[in-house]
Parts: C-alpha cells; structure tokens; sequence
C-alpha cells in the first residue's frame, strides 16, 4: 500500500463499521481507558478510525489526540464529537508510514486489528519507527496484533451481513474471502449495499487485505525498531499470551 490513497473504509463501510457490535468491545475500552489515565503525558491513537476509543478519552478530559488515512472514518469521528458537545477534536487525516512529529507521546495505542491492515513489511517497518520516534522515553506502546490462527473460516464462502439504520433502512455487505498461507494475507472482496424501500439505491467495493501474523514475528519486528521490556497479552487481564494458536495478541512495550 502506498501513503496515496487509502482505498479501504470508504463511505458504506465506514457506515457498517459503526453499526457492527465489536468483539470484546467493553473490556477492550475499560483496558484502554485505565491505560490512558495511568499515562503521565500526551496520549496518541494512531488508526483511530470513528473514535471508539479516542472519544471517551477526551470526553474524560484526557490530553489525547489521533489520526487515521481514512476521510470518511475522520468524518464519522467528527459528526459523533459533534454530537457529544465536543466541536474540534484534536484528529487528523495522516498514515502512519509518514507519520513524523517533534512531540513525544507518553502512550501510544493501536487497539484491535488495525496494525495488520499495513500488509506490506517494510510499510510496517517504517510505520513502527515513526511511531517508536514519537514515543517519550519510558512511554508505552500497546499494539494488537491478529495472528494466522484468526483467520475466519471457512473461505472461498460468500458471506452476507445486514444491519438495519435508525431509520429502518439497511445498510448489507456480501463478503467473499480468501487467504494465503505463504504471503499470510486475509483478503475480503466486499460489496456493501445501501437497501431502502426494498431497493438498492447505493453500492461500494472494496478489497480487504490484513496481514495476519505468526506467533512471534511481531516480537522481533518490534525489538528489530528498538522497542524494549515486550510483553504480549491474550486478553485485557493481561494474561501472558503462550499458546501459539490464539486469535489476537495485545503487545506492550516501551522506549528506554
Ligand atoms: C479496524 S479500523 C479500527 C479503528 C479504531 N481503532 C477502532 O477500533 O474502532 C482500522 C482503521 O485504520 C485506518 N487505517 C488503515 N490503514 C492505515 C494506515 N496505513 N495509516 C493510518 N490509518 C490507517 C482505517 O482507515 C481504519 O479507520
């Protein structure tokens, strides 16, 4: 991927993404809210997306600010801050490769599985150092991973999901889905499709990619940056992540 264009989480997709209900989303916001409030400085969530997590931050009054590529997730993001009395929320639009900054961040966060969505290895080398350059000495790095063992099955399978809007319209996505297990890419060819009164009155596509990762690769891409102390976690209890089959991996680690 190129630091152009994002051609992912455009319009209907961002509409689909805040309708979908997230995986382990309470304990996940509950981790990082404690997170952030522990964190003696500025805080940054890079790939913030809609704000799931970015917003609670500032409505607590955190010194907390984030980017994402996407205009229409910023835009999504923008409308829900609104909504909230929250008229300029600190986000801009920015990839993480290009990311440079004279500011130091005492946490740095990429929650979910986000960081996979660089499927390019020197992408994510370089993504890695600019947010290691970003980070105060002795700040936190957290960073989710999904790993090989996450990859839904079956594929070569159309799926299709609907969710209905406020309004009662609905907004549908067929999903077609593939994966290779030499370039460990998950791809998703996905249709979304705006229904109302019965009738299709918009549609988007898009190709999916997310790197999935090995059990330890992040471990050493992490330590080859410069990052320290890596600890990586199962859950949001912080439990030691050992067995090598588990979906998802929280990462923390630190500058010296
Ligand atoms: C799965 S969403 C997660 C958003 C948010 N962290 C959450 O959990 O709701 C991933 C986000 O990463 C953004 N993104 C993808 N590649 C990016 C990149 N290279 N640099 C910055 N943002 C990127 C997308 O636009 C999207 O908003």
């Amino acid at each position: 991927m190129s630091d152009h264009q994002l051609k992912t989480y455009a319009k209907l997709c961002t509409e689909f993404y805040d309708l979908e209900p997230h995986h382990n989303a309470a304990q996940a916001h509950a981790f990082y809210q404690e997170r952030a409030r522990e964190a003696h400085g500025p805080i940054l969530e890079p790939m913030c997306g809609t704000g799931r997590f970015l917003i609670p931050l500032l409505q607590a009054g955190l010194d907390a600010e984030g980017f994402d590529a996407s205009p229409h997730m910023l835009s999504a993001f923008r409308a829900k801050c609104l909504a909230v009395g929250l008229s300029t929320p600190p986000i801009w639009q920015q990839f993480v490769q290009g990311f440079t900054t004279s500011k130091r961040y005492a946490l740095i966060f990429i929650p979910y599985g986000s960081w996979g969505l660089i499927t390019d290895a020197g992408q994510a080398y370089k993504g890695l150092e600019a947010l290691y350059g970003a980070l105060a000495p002795g700040g936190r790095f957290f960073v989710e991973i999904e790993t090989v063992a996450s990859c839904p099955q079956p594929t070569g399978v159309w799926r299709r999901g609907v969710h209905t809007r406020a309004d009662g319209s609905h907004l549908a996505v067929n999903t077609y889905t593939a994966y290779d297990p030499t370039t460990q890419l998950f791809k998703a060819r996905c249709r979304y499709e705006s229904i109302v009164n019965g009738a299709i009155v918009e549609t988007e596509t898009e190709d999916f990619e997310q790197y999935l990762y090995r059990f330890d690769e992040m471990d050493k891409l992490l330590s080859s940056v410069g990052f320290a102390d890596i600890k990586k976690y199962q859950d949001y209890n912080s439990t030691p992540a050992i067995a090598q089959n588990i979906h998802t991996i929280i990462y923390l680690c630190t500058k010296e």
